[in-house]
């Protein structure tokens, strides 16, 4: 079957259609500069255009007051005040972002080459490259980093906010809108740099509520056959290692955790859409879809072990 990609299949959002609070406020702030920029540049244009068209048949001497006049007002007092405006709006909407309140939701996040790790510590739940939070809810997103410089980046719900090596940097914002934001790494941070996308998933409270309590419970265990054989496979096979499955002997850290793997929508951080076939084309030779990333090849494999495991980790929700 042909591979399906999931590379660009849902847009990205945009800074100027907001869907929080942090979010609108540089939404703002953006078109407060855009609109003066405008405004600036048609009255040049407007001077330019006046000069250019009235030429020298105006009579009367040139007056040197006049022109001393209209260098110190349009070139120093008007530049002055409208940086001074944006200035202090500027300021303004930076140190808002960053107060803190009391009922936020911790997320912790950590930036991989090339994919995100995903933590919430009060509630015991980990989980990668996407992220599940309730609407209206005040959230702070702890960033940090596994390796390189990364950038956390949801156009539509904050501004941009980078992972650094061996400190905390906090996201704050509030999510107002029920819905599927997409997000991506928007620091240089080495091959696979463009494919890696975050999702961010706002859930009512209720079905947020839904989700932690899902994410707490007890894994099933698998209900199909080859997915019973896909477990014994994938803790025999070096995957166990790498990753994560709750509630197993499967409890690597090298690579995303795997818990709820069957409920994404994406592998591979937003690069192939989450199907069997995809995932098994994933297994058999991931470093040949997403070159460049610490996941090996299975090759040796033999094709129906790798069902089995696509089957399992599919059946983990
Ligand atoms: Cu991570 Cu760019």
């Amino acid at each position: 079957m042909p591979r399906r990609w999931a590379i660009g299949w849902s847009a990205a959002g945009s800074i100027v259609t907001p869907k929080g609070s942090e979010a609108s406020r540089v939404a703002g702030t953006w078109w407060l500069m855009f609109g003066l920029a405008c405004a600036v540049y048609v009255i040049v244009a407007g001077l330019i255009l006046y000069a250019a068209t009235r030429g020298r048949r105006a009579r009367g001497r040139p007056s040197a007051l006049r022109d001393n006049a209209f260098i110190w007002i349009g070139g120093v007092a008007v530049p002055l005040v409208i940086l001074l405006v944006l200035a202090a709006v500027t300021v303004n909407t930076t140190s808002a972002l960053r107060r803190p309140s009391s009922d936020e939701l911790r997320v912790e996040v950590v930036g991989h080459q090339y994919w995100w790790a995903v933590r919430y510590s009060a509630e015991n739940i980990t989980t990668a490259n996407e992220i599940h939070l309730p609407a209206g809810q005040p959230v702070d997103i702890q960033l940090t980093t596994d390796d390189v410089i990364h950038s956390f980046w949801v156009p539509e719900l904050a501004g941009k906010e980078d992972t650094i090596p061996g400190q905390v940097n906090h996201l704050r914002f509030t999510a107002d809108k029920v819905g599927t934001f997409r997000g991506r790494c928007a620091e240089y941070c080495g091959l696979q740099h463009a494919h890696m996308d975050i999702l961010v998933i706002v859930e009512s409270p209720g079905d947020f509520g839904r989700w932690v309590a899902r994410r707490q419970a007890a894994q099933p265990e698998p209900t199909s056959e080859e997915a019973a054989r896909g477990a014994v496979v994938f803790q025999r096979e070096a995957c166990a290692g790498c990753h994560t499955v709750r509630g197993t002997s499967a409890t690597g850290r090298v690579g995303p955790e795997l818990s709820d793997f069957g409920a994404r929508s994406t592998i591979g951080s937003g690069v192939l859409r989450n199907t069997p076939s995809n995932l098994a084309d994933w297994i058999y030779d991931a470093p040949r879809v997403k070159p460049g990333i610490v996941m090996p090849s299975f090759r040796s494999l033999p094709a129906d072990d790798i069902a089995a495991v696509a089957a399992y980790l599919e059946s983990l929700k």
